[in-house]
């Protein structure tokens, strides 16, 4: 099938180097700024559409790679540049909407699915690279020729539906962005002390990737560790008494929700409860 990708954004253009990585199959690019079109078609040799309309000629299978309150518009032009969109299979790939925003295309024969890859895409030079190791999740008209068309492309996928894509998203945003933002408030501790950006992530990350290799090998319970899990309030009531504002909430409310993994993991529920009341203290008043 030839792919005709609308957005020529980070999940755009990493898509679109994959694919054509694997079997040139990429026809070409449709965007709101003709010199991003332009950029990502030239970065694959493909065609920088100005019409939706020969996009659209040329594609059997339409990936809308598009911000997700774009996706409407999306749609609205390419049912208004088309008489009939039989046989073609058109997704797109936010992680929130479900297929049905795609339905007025399915009006005009097309089938229709929302496909969101659980990763991200901050650089699609580096992206592209980790698509093969990438969990789509996929919900809407998934035939036997879409299944052999992922296979085919080494696509890992798993079925979602509709009804559990909101909570499904937000646990992408906790373990994706969150933990970006966990990363952020650590190292900026760092900074304040005087060190460089730079020298706190380097001197953090080899704690961040054992916390995430424990993670990945003993699960959340048994990787967690430190003041919480061993009952220290004193080493608690330090830290908080150099935090303030937005930080020691933050501080207090992950430690709130770390009291019930220390609880699952063993901690004594007198110790616990007395963490708790510190913490919520704090993001109570
Ligand atoms: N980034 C991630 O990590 C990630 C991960 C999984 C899923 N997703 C989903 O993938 C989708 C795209 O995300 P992204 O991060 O690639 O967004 P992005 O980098 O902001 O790119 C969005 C692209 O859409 C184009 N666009 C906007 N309105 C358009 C319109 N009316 N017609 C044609 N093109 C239009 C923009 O055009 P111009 O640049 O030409 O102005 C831009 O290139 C979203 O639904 C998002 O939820 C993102």
């Amino acid at each position: 099938m030839m792919i005709g990708i609308i957005g020529a954004g980070a999940v755009g253009k990493s898509l679109g180097m994959y694919f054509n990585g694997v079997d040139q199959s990429v026809s070409g690019y449709y965007s709101k700024t003709m010199a991003h079109t332009i950029y990502a078609a030239e970065k694959i040799n493909a065609i920088a559409y100005d019409s939706l309309k020969d996009l659209i000629l040329n594609s059997d299978l339409i990936i809308i790679a598009v911000n997700d309150d774009a996706i409407e518009v999306v749609v609205r032009d390419l049912s208004n540049a088309s008489e009939s969109l039989s046989r073609k299979y058109i997704l797109h790939t936010s992680g929130v909407h479900t297929s049905e925003v795609l339905a007025p295309l399915r009006s005009k024969g097309a089938k229709i699915l929302s496909v969101h890859p659980l990763q991200s895409f901050a650089d699609p030079d580096e992206a592209q690279k980790s698509i093969p190791s990438t969990y789509f999740s996929i919900e809407g008209d998934l035939d036997e020729k879409m299944m052999n068309w992922l296979n085919n492309h080494k696509i890992k996928y798993f079925k979602i539906d509709k009804e559990n894509k909101v909570k499904y998203h937000l646990a992408a945003v906790a373990v994706s962005n969150y933990l970006v933002a966990t990363l952020d408030f650590g190292t900026k501790q760092f900074e304040s002390l005087g060190y460089t950006k730079e020298f706190a992530l380097k001197a953090l990350w080899p704690l961040v990737e054992g916390t995430i290799n424990n993670v990945r090998q003993f699960g959340t319970v048994k990787a967690m560790t430190g003041p919480i899990v061993r009952g220290d309030l004193k080493t608690i009531d330090n830290h908080l008494s150099v935090l303030s504002g937005l930080e020691r909430e933050l501080y207090s409310k992950l430690g709130e929700y770390t009291v019930e993994i220390a609880l699952e993991k063993g901690l004594d529920k007198e110790i616990a409860k007395g963490i708790s009341t510190r913490l919520k203290e704090e993001n109570h008043g």
